[in-house]
């Protein structure tokens, strides 16, 4: 599904003596089956932006357009059943929201919620399980006898049991150790590339929006500041670095090589094999 973003503004709490403008001007496309990764400072606004992608906030002004159906101020809540369907999100540390007394249980909730019947849903909690890297034992056991990590796909699986055509995922890694980052990151990857889920991702890594994103965002102050290709959005890494933002280390290496060195670089490297090959050309080139 094709997700458009056409002058979006959000104000929490409004006409009241605590409004906050989060977000305004915000014009975005996300063709369907893409991945986008969304980049930004804390209150930036990018967990406002991402509850309107399944109607949990409606914008305040301008509208929101998930496939042939409009989320806008006053839209009724039955209307937007189907949005919330279809738009699966995995907040930050979803595994607090964990309730059930048995994972299966607890997976299912969604699915029948939405009115799937028992047994199809205990099908789809059986799918899920294994598409979290969990074995189906684990369906009988206690969500609060389990570890972090195993907490953390069992909340990942409730989501996916919804069988969603979009991911938004608010920094689903956040708190958890490199190789359980990683092996998270990996499989929503592999959920993107094998079932063309289109993926919003948003993450304090950029590595990770420059290794698995088609396209970044970069989020300021309520509004977007930048959007392309992760090439686009590196090929300037000092503006970033003046926002505050960081860069993947690969790219403050090239930064640093021609600051200090005077080497220069056709396009920045994403990753260390990109970047030994472009410094043996410099060095072939002699030109330092
Ligand atoms: N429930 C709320 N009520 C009032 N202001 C809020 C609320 N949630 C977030 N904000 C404010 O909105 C802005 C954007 O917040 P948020 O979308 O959470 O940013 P980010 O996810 O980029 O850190 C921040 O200034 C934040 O303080
Ligand atoms: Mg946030």
């Amino acid at each position: 599904m094709r997700i458009t973003l056409d002058d979006v503004e959000y104000r929490y709490q409004v006409n009241t003596p605590f409004e906050h403008l989060a977000l305004h001007d915000v014009n975005i496309s996300m063709e369907q089956g893409t991945y986008t990764a969304i980049i930004g400072h804390t209150g930036s606004g990018k967990s406002t932006l991402l509850q309107h992608l399944n109607a949990l906030l409606k914008p305040t002004k301008g509208r929101v357009i998930i496939g042939d159906r409009t989320i806008e101020a006053g839209k009724k809540e039955k209307a937007l059943r189907p949005i919330r369907q279809k738009v699966g999100i995995v907040f930050q540390f979803p595994e607090h929201q964990l309730f059930d007394e048995t994972v299966e249980k607890d997976i299912c909730f969604g699915p029948m919620n939405f009115g799937v019947s028992e047994n199809d849903a205990k099908q789809l909690a059986r799918k899920a399980i294994g598409q979290v890297g969990l074995s189906e034992e684990i369906l009988d056991k206690s969500p609060f006898d389990l570890s972090g990590g195993q907490m953390r796909r069992v909340a990942i699986a409730g989501v996916l049991a919804m069988e969603p055509e979009v991911l938004v995922l608010d920094e689903p890694t956040a708190g958890l150790d490199p190789r359980g980052r990683k092996e998270i990151m990996d499989m929503f990857y592999e959920l993107h590339k094998r079932e063309g889920i289109s993926t919003i991702l948003v993450t304090h890594s950029m590595e990770d929006a420059a290794k698995y994103a088609d396209d970044i965002i970069i989020m300021h102050q309520g509004t977007v500041f930048k959007k392309g290709t992760p090439q686009e959005i590196f090929s300037d890494p000092e503006q970033l670095l003046d926002l505050g933002l960081d860069v993947p280390d690969t790219v403050r290496f090239q930064l640093k090589l021609q600051k200090e060195l005077g080497v220069r670089f056709d396009h920045p490297c994403l990753n260390i094999g990109d970047l030994a090959i472009e410094i043996d050309k410099a060095m072939k080139r002699g030109n330092r």
